[in-house]
């Protein structure tokens, strides 16, 4: 079903691997090249497999002869990816009264615009150019989930949501690796978010995709009363695999950059 020749070992085990060994934390060049070879043999078995567009990606990791485990399956065809603009603030705060019940005051959003635009994005439907989905993130700072002792940078999910039509195609995901790649970038060490208890779908991204684990519990979180779950992730559990996605969505054109 999957082409053979990805079924190899994927960069980020190789990665890791080498970490353990070298312990400096930065990829090799030997296995940066075998980190580009292994996506050019991505894209090319996707571009030549009947199965899929161009701009679906199997994201594997396993060795070969084992079961694939399929990680990421996405399917982005008439989508583009952004960071946010004035322009689409005003349909963010409607995405948002469509799918959540935590609304806010447009100042809110716009305060929100003014300070993080550069680590929020949104999604495009291409024929329209309106946004199909977003994810707001905020900078934060405080004692480390894993080490109380030590005090660091962290980037908060503020919100994030796809509209109902555009669900389940990989579009959250590609949107929260963009956002943990910006967030990283300015020196956030974990990230976290709070999500309601009942939110399985939600939970099951985060976890399944993101390997965030609930570090708390808030009781009556929520106006309604309903708990929250914090969950988070340390930088360097997800990191290469966030980079590896969003070096991909950048391959297939999926990203506009600030020019565009
Ligand atoms: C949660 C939400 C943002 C996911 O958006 P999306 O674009 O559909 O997410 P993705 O397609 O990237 O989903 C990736 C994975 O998340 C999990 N997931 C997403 N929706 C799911 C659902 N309804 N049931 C079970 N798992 C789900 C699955 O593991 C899925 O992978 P799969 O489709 O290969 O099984 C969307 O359902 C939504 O907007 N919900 C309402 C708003 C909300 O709850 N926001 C989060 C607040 S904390």
């Amino acid at each position: 079903m999957f082409d053979e020749s990805v079924l190899i070992e994927s960069p980020v085990s190789l990665a890791r691997r080498e970490r353990v060994k070298n312990s400096s934390g930065l990829l090799s060049s030997t296995s940066r090249i075998r980190a580009t070879v292994w996506l050019l043999k991505i894209s090319d078995s996707i571009t030549r497999h009947p199965q899929y567009k161009s701009n679906e990606l199997l994201y594997t990791e396993s060795n070969p002869g084992a079961n694939v485990s399929v990680k990421w399956r996405l399917n982005l065809t008439g989508v583009k990816f952004r960071r946010l603009t004035y322009w689409d603030l005003a349909r963010v705060k409607w995405i948002n009264e469509q799918c959540l019940p935590e609304n806010y005051l447009w100042r809110t959003w716009f305060s929100l615009y003014r300070a993080y635009k550069d680590i929020s994005w949104v999604a495009v439907d291409e024929k329209s150019d309106l946004a199909i989905a977003y994810c707001m993130n905020k900078l934060d700072e405080g004692w480390s989930f894993w080490d109380r002792s030590r005090w660091v940078k962290k980037g908060h999910v503020f919100s994030v949501a796809t509209l109902p039509q555009w669900r389940r195609r990989g579009i959250a995901t590609a949107l929260l690796a963009l956002s943990f790649e910006s967030m990283f970038d300015k020196g956030c060490q974990e990230i976290f978010l709070e999500v309601r208890v009942s939110n399985t779908p939600a939970i099951r991204l985060y976890s399944s995709r993101f390997k965030m684990q609930v570090v708390m519990r808030v009781p009556r979180y929520y106006h309604d009363g309903e708990d929250a779950y914090v969950m988070a992730v340390r930088r360097e559990d997800v990191e290469d695999d966030i980079r590896l996605l969003t070096r991909w969505l950048r391959d297939q054109g999926l990203v506009e950059s600030a020019e565009d």
